[in-house]
């Protein structure tokens, strides 16, 4: 299959060229490099352009024609929550338009198959029973423009299924977490593990935002995902739209399985050396208790399931730690 994956120079991009590549799927990469890296890709052609210019869906029209697409994985995205808010008219031009400009230039020369990377930020803060697992046809009452541009995006894939024949899969992220490669680590600090590991590399102590939530330590909840586990999962996402004429589908990419910050701070404690004692601050405005994915409907229609522990998770962030950020400043006595 001749695959074209948008984003595909950043940290989950990466990972699923490399999964692709290694099973013979030819692959070109779109990315602005905006916060990808070019090194990322190896040597997969990469094209770099902005798909949010308004030039944007004649270069892809080229792009698909050179390399004979036939099936498109869209994971770039603007992807900072707190940005979204200071600039969500920016974030829908990014998101929400870029993806227009794709599908447009899709439809045009005729490529049906769009695998599009959601987010768990599409539940927002989900109104339902302490405890219970976000299931896709759920309520989804995002809390921030990033969580709604990617809602938005799955409307798109809908629509266009209905009205030209797209064949569309989003698949909603949960927490993601490791590295398949320790060149490939995530470089930003926006999620639990990186924050974490960054505090501790600067001889800091994490802090752990409310430690009164209903859940059994009093720390919230959350569904942590090794990004190899979830690049399979756009392998088994691109099979699926290979075999299946469903035209529309959303799933939840998890575990299944929920880590309080609590355990996996522990867990960071164990897989690094480092001694670490968070300090106990106030909530933040927004953060659901429990946030973990119902995972039986991605297992049901795509036969995929995660493979990798919260242990491997940690284990692989750390040993990503240098190559991808630097030397700590402070290592583990
Ligand atoms: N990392 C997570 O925990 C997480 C969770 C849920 C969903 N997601 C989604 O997964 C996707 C990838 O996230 P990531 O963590 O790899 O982030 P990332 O920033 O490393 O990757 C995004 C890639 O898209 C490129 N890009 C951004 N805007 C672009 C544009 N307008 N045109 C072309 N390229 C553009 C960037 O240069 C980068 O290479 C995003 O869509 C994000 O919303 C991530």
């Amino acid at each position: 299959m001749s695959v074209l994956v948008t984003g595909g120079a950043g940290y989950i991009g990466s990972h699923v060229v490399r999964l692709l590549r290694q099973r013979g799927d030819t692959v070109v990469v779109v990315d602005d490099l905006s916060s990808g890296v070019a090194a990322n890709v190896g040597d997969a052609p990469l094209v770099q352009l902005d798909l949010s210019v308004s030039d944007a869906v004649d270069s892809l029209r080229t792009v698909i024609a050179d390399h004979g697409v036939d099936a498109v994985i869209h994971i770039a995205a603007k992807k900072q929550v707190g940005e979204s808010a200071a600039r969500p008219a920016w974030y829908y031009t990014q998101n929400v338009g870029g993806t227009a400009h794709l599908m447009l230039a899709m439809e045009a020369a005729g490529v049906r198959k769009l695998m599009f990377s959601s987010s768990a930020a599409t539940y927002g803060n989900p109104d339902v029973p302490p405890g219970s697992l976000m299931r896709e046809n759920g309520p989804s009452s995002p809390i921030s423009p990033y969580g709604e541009t990617k809602l938005v995006c799955e409307w798109m894939m809908r629509d266009a299924a209905r009205a030209w024949g797209l064949r569309g899969v989003g698949l909603r992220y949960f927490n993601v977490a490791g590295a398949g490669w320790p060149e490939l680590g995530d470089p930003t600090r926006f999620n639990l593990i990186p924050i974490a590991l960054g505090q501790l590399t600067e001889g800091k102590q994490p802090v752990i935002f409310g430690s009164d939530y209903p859940t059994q330590d009093g720390t919230c909840i959350r569904d942590y995902i090794h990004v190899l586990d979830l690049a399979d999962a756009h392998l088994a996402a691109l099979d699926y739209l290979d075999r299946d004429d469903r035209p529309y589908d959303i799933f939840n990419v998890g575990t299944g399985t929920g880590s309080s910050v609590s355990e996996v701070l522990e867990q960071i404690g164990r897989s690094t050396g480092y001694d670490v004692r968070p300090t106990i601050g106030d909530r933040r405005p927004g953060d659901p208790a429990t946030l973990v994915a119902d995972v039986s409907r991605i297992a049901d229609a795509l036969g995929w399931r995660a493979h990798h522990d919260l242990a491997a998770m940690v284990d692989s962030a750390w040993q990503a730690w240098e190559p991808t950020h630097g030397a700590p400043a402070v290592r583990p006595s």
